[in-house]
């Protein structure tokens, strides 16, 4: 399935009003999915973990399209956790969880998904996380998160990041973005090949970094 008709697909299983709108424009405005999309096409993604899923969209796109031969997702928000496991309905071998990624057991996959949580973390516990999600990945970690290093548009991202939290729309503790070259230079010290692209809607600061085991 190509990515216009599976982010079609995926957001008309979100049968919440609010969460359907949140989805439908997620996929449209945020170049993640289609970028996380592309990638798969060219190497599928085989089991697939979704750290801080939210409300499951990406993994669902990826489960959807046949990219990723299962997938389990986790978020420590129980609403979005439901709403995933509802729109998850009809698909084999996919569940969301309730949980805290400082305290997880990442299962073991082939691709595990970071994406847009690190920062609401404190450094060590960001460094904790990656160590156990590049242990447990059997091919690839990707992360997509603020980049703190590019000037203005990480200001204005950073910014966003704050109001989304402040208002409670994102449930997170704080917003402390990570040096990419710091994120790197931990994931190539287990075994680990990256590399990185600019993923942002405009003018803001996202990057995504893919990161292979060698
Ligand atoms: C910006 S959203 C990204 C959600 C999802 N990865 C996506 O791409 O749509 C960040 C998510 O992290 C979750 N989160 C923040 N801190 C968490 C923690 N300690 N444990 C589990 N989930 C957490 C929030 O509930 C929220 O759903």
């Amino acid at each position: 399935m190509g990515f216009e008709e599976a982010a079609r697909d995926v957001a008309g299983r979100y049968r919440s009003r609010p969460a359907h709108y949140y989805v439908r424009s997620k996929l449209k405005i945020d170049p993640v999915s289609r970028a996380l999309h592309v990638l798969a096409e060219r190497e599928p993604f085989g089991s697939v973990v979704d750290v801080a899923c939210g409300r499951g969209q990406v993994g669902l796109l990826l489960r959807a399209s046949n990219l990723a031969t299962s997938l389990i997702g986790f978020d420590w928000d129980a609403g979005k956790v439901a709403n995933a496991n509802d729109a998850a309905g009809g698909l084999d071998d996919v569940r969301f969880e309730q949980g805290d990624v400082r305290e997880v057991v990442v299962p073991a996959a082939d691709t595990v998904l970071l994406i847009d949580i690190l920062h609401y973390l404190t450094r060590e516990e960001q460094d904790d996380l990656l160590m156990r999600c590049a242990r447990a990945a059997r091919k690839r970690v990707i992360v997509r998160d603020v980049d703190p290093d590019q000037g203005a548009s990480s200001m204005l991202t950073h910014g966003w990041e704050w109001v989304t939290t402040t208002l409670g729309y994102n449930r997170g503790a704080r917003v402390s973005p990570r040096s990419f070259a710091e994120i790197t230079a931990l994931l190539e010290g287990e075994d680990l090949h990256v590399s990185r692209e600019p993923c942002s809607a405009k003018a803001m600061s996202n990057v995504l970094l893919v990161a292979r085991r060698v």
